[in-house]
């Protein structure tokens, strides 16, 4: 077993052959690049000039003083190019596709976040791009496909399976394996086969890497908690990682306890007891929701980004090893904090987000005189539709209605 690939038992690259020699030049790729100030240099200048980094560490004082608890701070990837965290590692990753030679990018997307990062990538660097998204997503999240379309992607709305986002990764893989030698699989979160999770965790470290330094810079000392919502686990492993070896600072990662504790109606995979059955799935050996024969079960969650049956081998490890802890917020609460957030910071966040505002929330009053810092992974314009069916807005209804007539 090669153990870098690894995470304690977790993770490992399970493809079929014809990928073999893709994965492996990407090791050689990126093991060259990391060591290469030139390329880190032309990562910070874009991540600055083109993107919004670094972003900012947001106090939020109404909300603080109202619970009565723990100071919250929020890191506002919300601010990135593209309104979320997903840029850092598309960017990263787009610089490695140029090394590598590749012409074309293909993405799979939940909330379509990711997609729309990797095509507005794709129209600055002139690469080819195809988005596969699950047909449920689409619909969904129709804002962000009409904008990877008008920046020139190819979406393809993956009718097969539960048409979600497990279904465009089966769909990405399947176009990836026939297309190796021109296409770089722009992998959006933490996991996959290696050495996606370590390259994915590694661009995304700025989130956790500038909340140190903010917060020494500020306070002379390091927040108490920090807590993200996990879909696949990239926000909440690049918050989480350059403190894994601060061991009082508490790790927080929540997950999509969407209606209910049963199986279909949820995203947990390891905020419960027992965690979800380990399995091999989309190249790596990791914890997946999975029905009574061992397939991919289906999922649930009012935000799409977390709606999916498997996370990163990474995250396995740390809540093997204890080091950072899981739990669920559901679809609900949610709802709520997100309305918490809105109308006490005037801040509008993604459903993802909203999920690790919840937890925040719930724990803040118990805190006094400790920090918390919620990563605010993405902004909430995305979710309009969501928002505004969820919350039974009856003005949003009848404009739906006008724009519908008027076509
Ligand atoms: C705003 C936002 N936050 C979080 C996630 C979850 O992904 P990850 O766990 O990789 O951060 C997504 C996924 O689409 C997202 O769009």
């Amino acid at each position: 077993m090669n153990k870098k690939a690894y995470f304690g038992e977790f993770g490992g690259a399970f493809v079929p052959e014809v990928l073999r020699p893709a994965l492996t030049e990407l090791t050689q790729v990126w093991q060259d690049a990391k060591k290469d100030k030139k390329f880190w240099a032309e990562f910070h200048e874009l991540a600055t000039t083109y993107s919004c980094r670094p972003t900012p560490l947001t106090f939020c004082a109404n909300i603080s003083q109202k619970l009565g608890g723990a100071k919250i701070f929020l890191k506002r990837e919300d601010l990135n190019q593209t309104g979320a965290h997903k840029f850092n590692n598309v960017l990263g990753q787009a610089l490695l596709a140029k090394r590598l030679g590749k012409k074309r990018l293909i993405a799979e997307t939940g909330a379509g976040q990711h997609g729309v990062a990797t095509a507005t990538i794709a129209a600055k660097f002139g690469f080819e791009c195809t988005i596969f998204m699950g047909a449920v997503d689409v619909a969904r999240q129709r804002p962000n496909v009409f904008w990877m379309e008008k920046l020139g992607a190819k979406v393809i709305p993956v009718e097969s399976g539960t048409r979600r986002l497990k279904d465009a990764v089966a769909e990405a893989y399947r176009d990836w394996t026939g297309s190796v030698e021109t296409t770089h699989y722009l992998l959006g979160s933490a996991l996959g086969p290696a050495p996606f999770p370590e390259i994915v965790r590694d661009f995304q470290s700025i989130v956790g890497a500038e909340v140190r330094q903010e917060f020494l810079r500020k306070f002379k000392k390091l927040p108490d908690y920090l807590v993200a919502c996990v879909g696949g686990g990239s926000n909440a492993i690049g918050l989480f990682h350059p403190f894994l070896k601060d061991t009082k600072v508490k790790l927080i990662g929540v997950e999509a306890g969407g209606r209910s504790k049963k199986l279909g109606e949820n995203a947990v995979r390891l905020g419960m007891q027992p965690h979800a059955p380990i399995g091999v799935f989309e190249g790596f050996r990791g914890e997946f929701l999975q029905d009574a024969y061992g397939n991919l079960a289906p999922t649930h969650s009012i935000s799409a980004g977390l709606d999916h049956p498997g996370v990163g081998p990474e995250h396995s490890f740390l809540a093997q090893t204890g080091r950072a802890e899981y739990v669920a917020a559901h679809d609900a609460e949610v709802l709520a904090a997100a309305q918490f957030l809105m109308q006490n910071e005037g801040i509008i966040p993604a459903l993802e987000s909203s999920h690790a505002l919840a937890h925040a929330f719930k724990i803040a009053p118990k805190l006094k005189n400790k920090s918390i810092v919620v990563n605010l992974s993405g902004r909430g314009d995305k979710d309009i539709f969501i928002y505004a069916r969820a919350l039974r807005d009856q003005n949003w209804k009848e404009f739906l209605r006008a724009e519908f007539n008027s076509l």
